[in-house]
């Protein structure tokens, strides 16, 4: 019977190959934000549970260099991270734990600023484990910290789909905008959504977003997508303090609700790059990790 099975397998992955198709790729989406304390880290980590929640594969890598993020909202300590990954001593499947819904976390950890520096031999091996996340997962999520700094920068350049996340706050939304102008500049074909998180109303989180896209088209000739606003909600930082993601802490809070529509709209739309764009970007995890690289080293 197992015998069996293998050479089924094995046939289908002859036929495969024999028909010149595709390896899977995962959905890439990097969520970044000029200034920090937006609500990146909460946005993501909620944003992955309702996927996961609707039967998708999603895992988060937390990319920021500075203080642990995931980890902190979901109450979990990874052991293992990026670096351990970089330096061969345990498999990218070995370092991702599982949050909520089976929610993948990855712990970026030294891993992201090391990349810069590995010689050609740990790179392809590196490269050649995140074919095996490509195969496993429906979408990636990419966790930054703020700003525009090197590593920031490098995954927003490098990646087709990019959440920028800003509040109603002008130095949020200046901030923001100095982001996408980086980002529109230098990869205009990747699609750019905008959050705007934290607001007042739905009518305060549309006012935002259309200052930042009317400046986009004005300044950059460039629009920008809408992926929605999530309302300043105490019951965010009350599951913050718990350590707890507010989608399963409090399902029915003002903020879940928006998540779960942002989640379903995000998934509706698509990346639009596939759509009817010729994507300089292609290549699901692997392929944005080797132009993240050639961002860093060049
Ligand atoms: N919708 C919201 N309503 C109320 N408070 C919020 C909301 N979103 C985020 N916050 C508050 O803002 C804080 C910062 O959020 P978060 O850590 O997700 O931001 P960040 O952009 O990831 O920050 P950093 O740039 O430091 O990584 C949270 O601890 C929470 O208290
Ligand atoms: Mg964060």
């Amino acid at each position: 019977m197992l015998n069996d099975q293998a050479a089924t397998l094995r046939a289908l992955a002859a036929h495969k190959a024999s028909h010149g198709q595709r390896a899977h790729h995962s959905r890439v989406i990097v969520i970044a934000s000029g200034k920090g304390g937006v609500g990146k880290t909460n946005i993501a980590v909620n944003l992955g549970i309702a996927w996961a929640e609707r039967g998708l594969k999603v895992a988060i890598l937390d990319a920021d260099m500075g203080l642990a993020n995931v980890d902190i909202v979901l109450g979990i300590n990874p052991r293992y991270n990026l670096s351990h990954v970089i330096n061969g001593e345990r498999t990218l499947m070995e370092v991702m734990v599982k949050g909520p819904q089976e929610l993948g976390i990855i712990a970026g950890g030294s891993g992201i600023a090391e990349l810069a520096d590995i010689g050609q031999y740990k790179l392809e091996r590196f490269i050649d484990g995140l074919s095996e996340l490509d195969e496993s997962l429906d979408i990636l999520l990419i966790d930054t910290g703020a700003g525009i700094s090197r590593s920031v920068l490098s995954f927003a350049l490098a990646s087709d789909e990019t959440l920028v996340v800003a509040t109603p706050d002008p130095t949020s939304i200046a901030d923001a905008y100095g982001l996408i102008k980086v980002v529109a500049l230098r990869n205009p074909q990747a699609q750019v959504r905008v959050i705007v998180n934290m607001c007042e109303s739905q009518k305060n989180g549309e006012e935002v977003f259309y200052k930042l896209d009317s400046v986009a088209r004005r300044f950059l000739s460039r629009e920008l997508d809408w992926a929605g606003s999530i309302p300043r909600d105490v019951m965010v930082q009350r599951a913050v303090q718990e350590f707890q993601p507010f989608y399963i802490a409090y399902p029915r809070c003002k903020a879940a609700v928006a998540i779960g529509q942002m989640a379903d709209r995000l998934l509706d739309e698509g990346p639009r790059t596939m759509q009817h764009l010729p994507s300089t970007n292609a290549g699901g995890i692997s392929g944005l990790f080797r132009r993240v690289m050639h961002l860093v080293r060049h």
